[in-house]
């Protein structure tokens, strides 16, 4: 009932501020039986649905699964499953009854534990900060009605909630039992959202893993999508800006981390912050996924918000940025996250606002290129928490040399007068001269790159590796699917190595090496790998079957060894999501020439799938592609936009607004067979002030693609 009356009042209503079209963020915009796949709630209120452990006098623990009452005693215990992993504070209600006085009050507690994984279910937490190796209880006292956690006790990740109550040695009276019912939690989780399985894009193909992949990859983009009041769960590290007295072990969620109504984040559980590392994977996944574009301009602009003095951008946003936290190629992922948001939003508006702040921050990296090595020198050596960054290092080379690509492609957007003549001189030069001298890298025997020149010459890292093709032109295609052929020969059972980090697999560098592969024109390899490591990402041993996690070892164990814990580990992490978006660019195809799709290339890479179809939207309408072995390829796209279609071999014109069917003599308008219903959203359009500042152009066409050259 009440999901209806909220449809109808957001259709007749005006568009939210940031939601693309009308029913975004309310109604799924393609539905069929892939919806199935989505593991986001069906409404904002969940309920655990399994009864995991018991301990101890338990009368009927499948009370509050099923909608009745649950009794515990002192020393007991129950753990509840939730379906998924999900987020938010607990709500419940304590029957009154006879055990209920002063005494028994006084005298005992409900404690809560919280994990991810079920590798952690115990009398404690999983944890968040690093002060003790799981998070304290979270006790509550027994009081009649209804009941919950105080507003700053959002537990930002969890799938399994363990309830207890401790013996308590000092109280003499007869043994007291507290009834509770109707337990609950709010999804906390993309608070902007009415209905959370709202999505924009979908992927369905032949193969379930690859569906439950794609589907889980866009639940931990979502799930790591939070009110901006309620982030910053390293409560010990918020203590240097809040001056709080938590003891070691409690956990938080109450640290305002940027404006706005929803912003996007690193992790579900920890850090809850805004960090530019993980955008570059993250932002094109909630593209393709939600197009939750207002999440991302609101964790771009509290990076703007604290750009340090001399252009610099924070490590991470608040608490981060305020004792001078930097790094060089977390500073160069801010500015790709620039480069995606504008991409996918086509908000020239907000991008000149920012231009100023962008060009100083591109200053900054500027600084550290070295004209006679032609190539860039690492300052800082933080990064991913991978050691040995610094100096001439393979992967900080290739994020400057891309840096740089789009910072043209940007300025060939904005128009004239964004980039003076010789700053676009020096970005060409730039560009020629590390295609020339990257080279200084190279091992031929070894058939990759090295980490650095001058220091950890024997390593050879993914992160570099896979860079060095990200970075679309710095390396040549020969040489891409040799590093290609090499990178998958180090796999293992569980996964790809990053080499650079001793006993890790880190899905995050693992993200940029199925670009690599694709890239490489492997795109087979890319998907095998998908398969093999996203596939135990969601099977293995202590995996939340929901979300993707940060980091494991290379024998598959949950321990992050960037952390001296396991339980601190973040499982549901955006920089993890690769495949959601190589799945929808690379194997549907469907990328973008110009912002928001205004112009498009699809270039479908089927591999070994019998069927597959999916797509996305943006504010210009959807793109679809649809393919069946031995069938026919289709593919939709909205009207006023034009594009190219490469297809067995031959790259062809079209216009959008239609369905194009290919036959074995060419494309012919179709008949899309299912049910259509386009006419019912009505897609943003685009404000004058950006019309005026080059929307124009791109929805005409008339800017080039990638902005590979601003001279020519
Ligand atoms: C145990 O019970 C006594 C009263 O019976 C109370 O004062 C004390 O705080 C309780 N201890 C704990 C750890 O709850
Ligand atoms: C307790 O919450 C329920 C909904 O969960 C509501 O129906 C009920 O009125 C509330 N009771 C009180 C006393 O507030
Ligand atoms: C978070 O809550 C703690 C405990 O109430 C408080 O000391 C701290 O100032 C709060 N932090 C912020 C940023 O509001
Ligand atoms: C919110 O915006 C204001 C004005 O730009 C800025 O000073 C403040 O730092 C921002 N807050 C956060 C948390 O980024
Ligand atoms: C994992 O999730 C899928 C749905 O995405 C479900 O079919 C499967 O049963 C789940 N596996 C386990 C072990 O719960």
């Amino acid at each position: 009932m009440l999901r209806s009356a909220i449809l109808v009042s957001a259709c007749t209503a005006a568009l939210v501020e940031g939601l693309a079209f009308e029913g975004h963020g309310v109604e799924a915009l393609f539905k069929g039986p892939w919806e199935a796949y989505n593991k986001a709630p069906d409404g904002r209120i969940v309920r655990p649905v399994k009864v995991y452990n018991t301990e101890g006098d338990v009368t009927t623990p499948e009370g509050l699964v099923a909608g009745g009452k649950t009794t515990l005693t002192p020393g007991s215990l129950v753990t509840y499953e939730f379906a998924e992993n999900i987020a938010g504070r607990v709500f419940w209600t304590v029957e009154d009854g006879e055990h209920l006085n002063t005494h028994t009050t006084e005298s005992f507690k409900l404690s809560f534990g919280f994990t991810e994984s079920p590798a952690f279910i115990g009398r404690h937490s999983d944890a968040t900060t690093d002060a003790r190796h799981q998070d304290l209880p979270l006790d509550q006292p027994f009081q009649a009605g209804n009941n919950s956690f105080d507003k700053i006790y959002i537990r930002g990740a969890f799938k399994y909630m363990t309830i207890w109550i401790e013996q308590n040695a000092s109280y003499t009276g007869s043994t007291p039992s507290f009834t509770l019912s109707d337990i609950y939690v709010p999804y906390a989780a993309m608070p902007h959202f009415e209905n959370p399985k709202a999505y924009t894009g979908y992927f369905h193909s032949s193969d379930n893993l690859l569906n439950r992949i794609w589907y889980a990859g866009a639940y931990t983009l979502q799930l790591t999508t939070v009110d901006p009041e309620e982030g910053g769960s390293l409560v010990d590290f918020n203590k240097r800006v809040d001056h709080n007295h938590f003891p070691p072990g409690a956990w938080a969620s109450n640290f305002t981390i940027s404006n706005g109504t929803s912003v996007t984040t690193d992790g579900a559980k920890r850090d809850r912050m805004v960090y530019a590392g993980d955008m570059t994977i993250a932002v094109p996944g909630i593209a393709v996924s939600t197009y939750d574009l207002e999440s991302i301009k609101n964790a771009l602009e509290t990076l703007f918000a604290h750009q340090y003095w001399d252009g610099g951008m924070p490590y991470a946003g608040p608490p981060m940025g305020y004792h001078g936290e930097y790094s060089d190629t977390y500073h160069l992922h801010a500015l790709l996250g620039v480069w995606n948001y504008v991409h996918f939003s086509g908000d020239v508006a907000w991008m000149a606002r920012y231009w100023t702040s962008y060009r100083r921050a591109l200053r900054v990296s500027l600084r550290r290129w070295n004209r006679f090595r032609g190539l860039f020198w690492c300052w800082s050596t933080a990064d991913w928490l991978r050691p040995g960054q610094g100096g001439y290092n393979s992967e900080a080379n290739g994020i400057f040399y891309l840096t740089v690509k789009k910072t043209l492609a940007l300025a060939e957007i904005m128009g004239p007068g964004y980039l003076s003549m010789e700053e676009a001189r020096l970005l060409n030069d730039i560009l020629s001269a590390m295609e020339l001298n990257y080279d200084i890298l190279w091992d031929e025997d070894k058939g990759l790159y090295r980490d650095n020149i001058d220091t950890r010459r024997t390593i050879y890292p993914q992160d570099g590796n896979s860079w060095a093709i990200f970075a679309e032109g710095l390396v040549p295609l020969e040489r891409a699917k040799v590093i290609s052929k090499n990178l998958r020969k180090r796999w293992n059972k569980y996964g790809a190595p990053a080499v650079e980090m001793p006993n890790t697999i880190s899905p995050f560098a693992t993200g940029f090496e199925l670009i690599a592969h694709c890239y490489a024109e492997e795109h087979q390899t890319a998907v095998d790998l998908i398969r093999r490591m996203w596939g135990y990402m969601l099977d293995g041993e202590g995996m939340t079957n929901s979300t993707f996690l940060e980091g494991f070892t290379i024998d598959g164990n949950i321990k992050y060894p960037a952390y001296g814990s396991a339980e601190r580990n973040s499982h549901a992490h955006g920089w993890s999501s690769g495949p959601t978006y190589v799945l929808s660019t690379e194997i549907l195809g469907i990328k973008f020439v110009t912002p928001m799709g205004y112009t498009w290339k699809i270039e479908p890479h089927f591999v070994d799938l019998d069927w597959v179809e999916g797509g996305y939207a943006t504010a210009v309408g959807k793109f679809t592609v649809k393919w069946k072995k031995g069938g026919k390829l289709e593919v939709k796209t909205p009207k006023g936009t034009s594009g190219s279609v490469v297809w067995e071999g031959e790259e062809r014109t079209l216009q959008g607004g239609g369905i194009w069917v290919w036959h074995s003599d060419g494309w012919r308008e179709g008949e899309w067979d299912a049910e259509e219903d386009d006419g019912k959203y009505s897609f943003k359009q685009p404000d004058p002030a950006q019309e005026r500042l080059g929307l124009e152009k791109i929805r005409s066409g008339t800017t080039g693609s990638g902005g590979q050259s601003v001279l020519s």
